[in-house]
C-alpha cells in the first residue's frame, strides 16, 4: 500500500548533515566537526530548575501556549535584548524547539502553490515543512553577496505568489548576518506589500560584533513578522526541545490552534528551565560566544592558511569554506576527508543545491578537537 503514502511525504529526503553524521559514525578515529549543537553543558543553574520542577510534580499540561511565567520571562528577554516588543498574553507560543515553531508557523501561513523566498546555501529544515505545505521554495543564490539576501535579491524574485521570506540570520551555515543598513532596505521595500517574513533569530544570542537586531523592530515589519527563537543555542539547551514564536495577535491566535492541535503543549519540566535560563540566566550566552568566537578567528586563520576562500562569519558556529578548486562535488570531497584524514565536515550539498562546492564546519567543539582536526586537514589539503 506503499503508493497510498503521501507523495508530498514520499518526495522529501533525510536531511543531508543526518545522512553523513550516520555515514561517518562507522569510521573509526574520526575528528567529527558536523553537529550543529553547543559543545557546553546546559548551565548548572538551569539543570536545577529542570529538576526542581520534577520534584515539584510540575509534570503536567500547561497552558498551550505555555506557562505564564515563561511567556512573561520571554517577551521580557526580547524586550532587553532586542528592543522587541511582544504581549505575552496573545503574541508568543512556546513550541518544542524552534524546529516545531517554524512547523507551525508554515501551516498557518502557507497555502498550496504560494511561494517562499528562501537564501541559498540554507538550513535544511524549511524546505521539506514548505513543501509538506503544498508550497514552493524559491531559493536566492546568495553566494555572491556574503551569503546575505539583500533587498534587491528579494525584489527580483517577488511573484504575485509570494507569501514568505525566510531571512535566517545569523546564519546555519554560512554564519553570515544582515546589517542594520539592508535590514532597512528590505524593510522599505517589503512595507506595502502584504507578504510575511519568517525570521528565524535562534543564533541571535551568539553575534560577535555589536547586537542582533530583528527586522520586526523596523517600521511596519512586526504586523507582518514572525521570529523564531529559543534557547537551544544560546543556552545549550537542544536537548530540552524549547523554541519561541513571537508575532502580531492576528497571526498568533491562528497558529495556537494549529499548535494545540499538534502537540497540546512543550514539556512542562523544559519550560520551567527555560524559566530560569531567560530570567537569572540571561546573560549565560555571553562567556559561550566569547569562546565561540576566539575558535572562530582560529579555525578562520587555519583555513586562509590552507588557502580556501572563506566568508568570515559574524555569528553562530559554522564557517562555510569554498571547496571549488579542487573540482569535486562536496559529498566526495567530505568522504575523501573522512577517509584518508580522519575529520568529518558536512557536504556544502547537504544546504541545497547552491551550496555545491562549500562544505560547512561546526566550531562548536573543544579547542585541541580543533587544532587537531586543522593539523589533519591541512595535510589532507597539501596532498590532493
Ligand atoms: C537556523 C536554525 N533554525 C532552527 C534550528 C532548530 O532549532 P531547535 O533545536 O531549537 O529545534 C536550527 C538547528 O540547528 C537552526 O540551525
Amino acid at each position: 500500500m506503499e503508493h497510498l503514502i503521501n507523495s508530498n511525504v514520499k518526495d522529501i529526503e533525510i536531511s543531508g548533515i543526518r545522512k553523513f553524521f550516520n555515514l561517518v559514525a562507522k569510521y573509526d578515529d574520526v575528528l567529527s566537526l558536523t553537529i550543529g549543537q553547543p559543545d557546553f553543558p546546559t548551565p548548572t543553574h538551569v539543570k536545577e530548575a529542570g529538576k526542581a520542577a520534577i520534584e515539584m510534580n510540575k509534570t503536567v499540561y500547561t497552558p498551550n501556549a505555555g506557562i505564564p511565567e515563561l511567556r512573561k520571562a520571554a517577551t521580557e528577554f526580547v524586550t532587553k535584548k532586542y528592543k522587541m516588543d511582544y504581549d505575552p498574553e496573545t503574541e508568543l507560543i512556546v513550541s518544542i524547539g524552534a524546529s516545531q515553531g517554524i512547523d507551525i508557523a508554515f501551516r498557518t501561513i502557507l497555502e498550496p502553490e504560494t511561494e517562499v523566498i528562501l537564501p541559498g546555501p540554507v538550513y535544511p529544515g524549511y524546505e521539506p515543512i514548505i513543501k509538506l505545505c503544498g508550497a514552493i521554495p524559491v531559493h536566492i543564490d546568495t553566494r555572491e553577496t556574503g551569503f546575505q539576501l539583500t533587498a534587491d535579491l528579494i525584489e527580483k524574485n517577488i511573484t504575485e505568489k509570494t507569501r514568505c521570506i525566510i531571512l535566517p540570520y545569523p546564519s546555519n551555515p554560512t554564519g553570515a548576518a544582515l546589517p542594520e543598513t539592508e535590514l532597512r532596505k528590505i524593510a522599505d521595500l517589503l512595507q506595502d506589500k502584504d507578504i510575511f517574513i519568517l525570521s528565524d533569530e535562534i543564533y541571535s544570542e551568539l553575534v560577535f560584533e555589536g547586537k542582533h537586531q530583528s527586522i520586526a523592530t523596523l517600521p511596519g515589519m512586526r504586523e507582518k513578522t514572525i521570529v523564531i527563537n529559543g534557547v537551544s543555542k544560546s543556552h545549550s539547551m537542544t536537548g530540552w526541545r524549547i523554541g519561541l514564536v513571537f508575532g502580531p495577535e492576528y497571526v498568533m491566535k491562528q497558529m495556537l490552534k494549529v499548535h494545540q492541535y499538534n502537540v497540546s503543549c512543550a514539556s512542562s519540566v523544559s519550560q520551567y528551565a527555560a524559566l530560569q535560563a531567560l530570567t537569572t540566566g540571561i546573560n549565560d550566552a555571553e562567556d559561550m560566544k566569547v569562546q565561540y568566537q576566539e575558535r572562530m578567528n582560529y579555525v578562520y586563520g587555519r583555513l586562509g592558511e590552507m588557502g580556501l576562500e572563506v566568508v568570515k562569519p559574524s555569528g553562530a558556529f559554522y564557517l562555510f569554506p569554498s571547496i571549488e578548486k579542487y573540482k569535486m562535488k562536496s559529498f566526495d570531497f567530505a568522504l575523501k576527508l573522512v577517509e584518508e584524514a580522519g575529520v568529518a565536515v558536512v557536504p556544502g550539498s547537504a544546504f541545497s543545491e547552491l551550496g555545491e562546492g562549500y562544505v560547512r564546519l561546526s566550531y562548536a567543539y573543544d579547542m585541541q578537537t580543533l587544532e587537531k582536526a586543522m593539523d589533519r586537514m591541512e595535510r589532507f589539503l597539501k596532498n590532493l
